[in-house]
């Protein structure tokens, strides 16, 4: 049976993070509400936008520290999303669409800002991340969404989706 979720606990650095958060703090003006039902901006349907290199250069270490092969990336800008929760923001229970026949849409995402709550909800599990962690989980399958983002640091994150066929998922 598949696993739910992996944690992988600072895998990036602050640098990193600080570099992609102020990247989001810059560009969301150009994002579009998440039609999440909440209050958050997401680079998921723009395509106008130019994601920093440093965005690339950690796919690349996620591809490679993970072992990745033989998958394809979903069709959003490069297969990425960056996403701002402002405090008060939630986000409803959901599952994400399969995008090519037969594989399973997986998502390595990384927490971005020392945000308050906005806790990743996973089925039943609510993930405790800090700033630099790495969750990856199969979103065409498993129901998610997030918990309230509390405080005044709004929750950024990035979102890297592959597209697996089930022999060689990185969740089995
Ligand atoms: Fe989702």
């Amino acid at each position: 049976m598949s696993k739910k979720y992996k944690v992988y606990k600072s895998f990036i650095s602050k640098e990193d993070c600080d570099l992609l958060n102020e990247w989001v703090l810059e560009n969301k003006i150009k994002f579009s509400e998440g039609r999440m039902k909440g209050m958050r901006l997401t680079s998921r349907y723009s395509f106008d936008i130019e994601f920093p290199k440093k965005a690339y250069e950690i796919r690349d270490e996620i591809i490679k520290k993970l072992n990745f092969t033989n998958y394809s990336f979903p069709p959003y800008k490069d297969g990425m999303v960056s996403s701002f929760a402002a405090p008060g923001d939630t986000c409803y229970l959901h599952k994400d669409p399969v995008w090519e026949t037969g594989t399973t849409t997986i998502h390595c995402n990384i927490l971005l800002s020392d945000s308050e709550g906005g806790e990743p909800l996973i089925e039943n599990d609510k993930l405790d991340l800090k700033k630099g962690d790495l969750w990856m989980y199969p979103v065409s399958e498993v129901k998610h969404g997030a918990d309230l983002v509390k405080g005044e640091i709004p929750r950024t994150l990035w979102i890297f989706g592959f597209c697996f066929h089930p022999f060689n998922s990185p969740l089995n």
